[in-house]
This record gives C-alpha cells, sequence and structure tokens, in this order.
C-alpha cells in the first residue's frame, strides 16, 4: 500500500562524478518497500516540473530510505541541489516489487549504467534468502560506473577504461562460459537497448530472467496509461499493453516486448 508523505531530507552527496545520493526520513517507506520497487518524488513546489520524478529505492537503512541519480534534466538537477532540512514530496512504495525468492540458487545482476539503482536492496534481500549472488556493472566509461553496495562484482566498459572491453551482457556470457553456476536466475535493468539485448540472451540460453524497465512515468499509480509495454501474446484475448507503474517496473523477460 503507497503512502503520500513529506518528509526530510537527511542527506545528499555527490558521491562519483555527476552520480547523486539523496536520502530521506520516511520509517512507512522504509519498513515497507521490497527491491524493485520504487519512490515517485515532487521535486519542487512550483510548476516545473509538473510531473513526479520516479526512482528506485537503492538502500534502506533503520528508517532512512535512499536514492541514486545522474543529473539528466531540471527534475535531478533540483533534487541535486537538496540540503538537509529541505523536505521532500514522496509517493511510495510503488510497483510490482522483483520475486527475490523461489526455485533459484544464483542470481546474476545484470546493471547498465545507473540501472544499477535498485540493485543495492535487492543484494540485501537475496542474502536473507541465501542465494549466491554474482554482479555484472556496465558503461561507457569507468568515471560513469556504478561500484557500490553490490556483491561479487564484474565490470565492463564500452571503451575499456575499466574491467572487460564490451557490453555487460557480453560480460555476462563470458562469465557464464567460464563458470558452472548452480539454477541460475537473471535480474537486469538498464536502458532499454541493453534490456531487449538481455532477454534475447536469457531466453536462447533458458536462464530464468526478470527485467525492470525505467521508461517515461507519470502518475506511477496506474492512471494515465502513460507508461505502457507490450505483452507477448497480447492480441490473443489479452491485454495489448502492460502498465509499468503498477504491473512493473520488474516483469519476466518472456512476457514483454521491447524495441
Ligand atoms: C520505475 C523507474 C525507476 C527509476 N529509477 C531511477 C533511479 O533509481 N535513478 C535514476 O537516475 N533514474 C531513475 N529513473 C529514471 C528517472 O525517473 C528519470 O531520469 C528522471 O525522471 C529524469 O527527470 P529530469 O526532470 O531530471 O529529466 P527530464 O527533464 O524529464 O529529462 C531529461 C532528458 O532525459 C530523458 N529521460 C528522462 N527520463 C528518462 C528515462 N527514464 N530513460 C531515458 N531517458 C530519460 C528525457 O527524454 C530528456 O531527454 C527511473 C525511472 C523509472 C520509470
Ligand atoms: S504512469 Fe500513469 S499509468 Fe503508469
Amino acid at each position: 500500500m503507497p503512502f503520500q508523505q513529506i518528509v526530510p531530507v537527511s542527506a545528499t552527496e555527490e558521491i562519483a562524478d555527476g552520480l547523486f545520493v539523496v536520502r530521506f526520513r520516511s520509517e512507512r517507506i522504509a519498513q515497507n518497500v521490497q527491491p524493485g520497487q520504487f519512490v515517485n518524488i515532487r521535486v519542487t513546489d512550483g510548476f516545473m516540473p509538473f510531473l513526479r520524478r520516479p526512482f528506485s529505492v537503492s538502500r534502506v537503512e533503520a528508517e532512512h530510505v535512499e536514492i541514486v541519480f545522474n543529473i539528466v534534466g531540471v527534475g535531478t538537477q533540483l533534487l541535486s541541489l537538496l540540503r538537509p532540512g529541505d523536505v521532500l514530496d514522496v509517493v511510495g512504495p510503488l510497483g510490482t516489487p522483483f520475486r527475490y525468492s523461489g526455485d533459484f540458487s544464483t542470481a546474476l545482476i545484470v546493471a547498465g549504467g545507473l540501472g544499477a539503482a535498485p540493485f543495492p536492496l535487492l543484494t540485501s534481500w537475496l542474502q536473507r534468502e541465501e542465494k549466491q549472488i554474482v554482479s555484472f556493472v556496465g558503461a561507457r566509461s569507468a568515471y560513469q560506473l556504478y561500484r557500490m553496495h553490490l556483491k561479487n562484482p564484474h565490470y565492463a566498459t564500452d571503451d575499456g577504461t575499466a574491467g572487460m572491453k564490451g557490453t555487460v551482457v557480453e560480460l555476462l556470457d563470458r562469465f557464464l562460459k567460464s563458470t558452472q553456476v548452480q539454477k541460475p536466475k537473471i535480474f537486469g535493468c538498464g536502458p532499454t537497448k541493453m534490456l531487449k539485448v538481455l532477454s534475447e540472451y536469457a531466453q536462447k540460453n533458458t536462464i530464468a530472467c526478470e527485467l525492470s524497465l525505467e521508461g517515461d512515468m507519470a502518475c506511477g499509480i496506474g492512471l494515465c496509461q502513460g507508461c505502457p509495454v507490450e505483452r507477448v501474446g497480447g492480441s490473443n484475448g489479452k491485454k495489448k499493453y502492460a502498465l509499468v507503474c503498477t504491473e512493473g517496473p520488474s516483469f519476466q523477460c518472456q512476457d514483454i516486448l521491447l524495441s
């Protein structure tokens, strides 16, 4: 059940070049959030930007909730300027969480860029479930790599400035070709193009795979129909589109069509 709350900001930090963490205090969200869920934030009292902005809950410590972001536009710029003592209007936790328990032994976490954001929280929940965890993180270049709070990380960069030179899906493939993995399940988050390649890879190799989508969103609660993703088999009497904000952002890869 989501809440709307005015919450105090407890910290804002630039933890790497252009990478910001905002931490706010909300006991209710901290106690209720599950990995893969997000919060929808009104970043200003004014009109610009008018719509809330969605962010994955990245970590929870006691009653503190953390989000991680890069500045891409006006909303994230305003968030980066918050200081302790400021307040935020937050709705959450929202969305369908990752299926973090069940019939798999090894979680293969695959992150493209800031697609890593939901994975620290997922990692802590997987550890409680006593799953093995291996993480794969890709970025264009070394300075954009997310390197915190992940288990057994392997890195890839497009320009070869850190880790393997290549894509994060190539990195995963190289690992799986050289390592015996018991009952794997992939958890992926990142740019849509990367998720499409990852989905095809998982299905070709019959590995269970769940993807968290980060497309555009508006209301965040299933009202505006502004966040559709095409379903597989949607024309055969089933709804053609799923809503990312309520039915996702986490989907089984075989259930959705990415373009
Ligand atoms: C469920 C969900 C979880 C998310 N979690 C995170 C997170 O943890 N950390 C994070 O940094 N971002 C996350 N995002 C993306 C984040 O919501 C957007 O980056 C943010 O809304 C941008 O707001 P803005 O006002 O700064 O940029 P805008 O002014 O809205 O956009 C600036 C530019 O970025 C592009 N853009 C905006 N949103 C996206 C997007 N989602 N994907 C690709 N391009 C986009 C716009 O088209 C535009 O060109 C998430 C999105 C969703 C749907
Ligand atoms: S964002 Fe409004 S229905 Fe999903």
